[in-house]
């Protein structure tokens, strides 16, 4: 049976010079030596970034044909495509480091590849995306303006750009859940529904608790990530609090209470178990999740076959020509 080929020991001398950049701050570009564990991190990581912005286009694209308003379906198609977009551009991103995104999708698709647990519970109103919007892409801001300083030049530079997108999609969502929380008793209600179905899965965005995190340490080594899961997610409910105060809402957690010393709204305790479930699968909307990417791929098959058939008749006519 062929070996498989042993990983090699990285060189210590070029482990200790690349570790030498790393703390100097510099950008690691895609034609730089770094050791292989660092290229699989920002593969897994990238990959899943990107893998969960195009997932997360579906529970929102199930509202474009139901928006209240002209205002309101404009705001959330730019918003849709925009996910689309980012979504693009960190595989792109990813594909610097060597990997094939024909093969990126089709992990996604056969369910070797992870996406935010966020995107696999369901859409029940509209006012789930003014809640998404605000607590969604809200998390996302506070852990990808992060991000935009991490140490892989191609996805820092990503993150600049994706970031202020996102401001916009938390603006269009908050408008809509104040619009909401100002309006009627039904759509009072039916804001503080959503709130407290979408609150805690918001806090399990950052990933688990740092004591359960077995990429962190590595990947704050190496200043892909400069905060922990549990400071971004604090970060987070410390700026979130207040605006849910703001507009006469309340957050599911009886033991949210602000602490004047550390000048933390400190919170209760998450669910992991169901946290680890949906990961594993089997959280409310994963298998329509994977089912609709599925037959977008499929549907999409043409489109591939025909873009591919152009390229190869334009190298023909180049290698004709030559
Ligand atoms: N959903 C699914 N999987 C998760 C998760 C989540 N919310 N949180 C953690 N995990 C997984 C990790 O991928 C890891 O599994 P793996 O080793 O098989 O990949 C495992 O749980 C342990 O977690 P770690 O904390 O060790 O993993 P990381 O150090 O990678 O931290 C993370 C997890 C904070 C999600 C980090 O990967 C990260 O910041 N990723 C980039 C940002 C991102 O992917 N955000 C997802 C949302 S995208 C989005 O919000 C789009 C916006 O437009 C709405």
């Amino acid at each position: 049976m062929e070996q498989k080929p042993q990983a090699t020991p990285e060189d210590p001398a070029k482990l200790a010079q690349f570790q030498a950049r790393i703390d100097a701050g510099e950008s690691i570009e895609p034609k730089d030596w770094m050791p292989e564990r660092y290229r699989k991190q920002l593969v897994r990581m990238m990959s899943q970034h990107a893998h969960s912005e195009i997932v997360g286009m579906l529970p929102e694209g199930n509202w474009i044909t139901r928006a209240p308003s002209l205002r309101r379906k404009m705001s959330l198609l730019a918003k849709v495509q925009d996910e689309a977009g980012h979504g693009l551009y960190i595989y792109c991103g990813t594909e610097t480091l060597g990997v094939d995104r024909a093969e990126l999708v089709d992990q996604l698709l056969d369910g070797r590849a992870k996406y935010s647990s966020i995107f696999n519970y369901p859409t029940l109103s509209w006012a789930d995306i003014g809640v998404i919007g605000w607590l969604v892409d809200g998390a996302a801001i506070v852990n990808q303006t992060v991000l935009a300083k991490a140490s892989y030049g191609p996805y820092a530079r990503a993150m600049i750009r994706i970031c202020k997108e996102e401001n916009f999609h938390k603006r269009q969502g908050f408008e809509i859940v104040a619009t909401l929380a100002a309006g009627t008793p039904a759509q009072q209600a039916m804001v503080q529904d959503a709130v407290n179905r979408w609150w805690w899965p918001s806090l399990m965005m950052f990933g688990p608790s740092d004591t359960d995190s077995p990429n962190s340490a590595e990947l704050l080594r190496w200043k892909v990530k400069h905060k922990t899961n549990d400071e971004l997610r604090q970060r987070f409910v410390n700026l979130t609090v207040p605006q849910a105060i703001a507009v006469n809402l309340t957050l599911p957690d009886p033991d949210l209470t602000y602490n004047a010393e550390t000048k933390n709204w400190e919170f209760g305790e998450i669910d992991w178990a169901e946290f680890h479930e949906v990961i594993r699968g089997n959280g409310p909307c994963n298998r329509e999740r994977l089912a609709a990417r599925r037959a977008a791929h499929e549907n999409g098959r043409w489109v591939r076959e025909a873009a591919e058939a152009h390229a190869a008749k334009q190298r023909r006519r180049s290698t004709e020509a030559a």
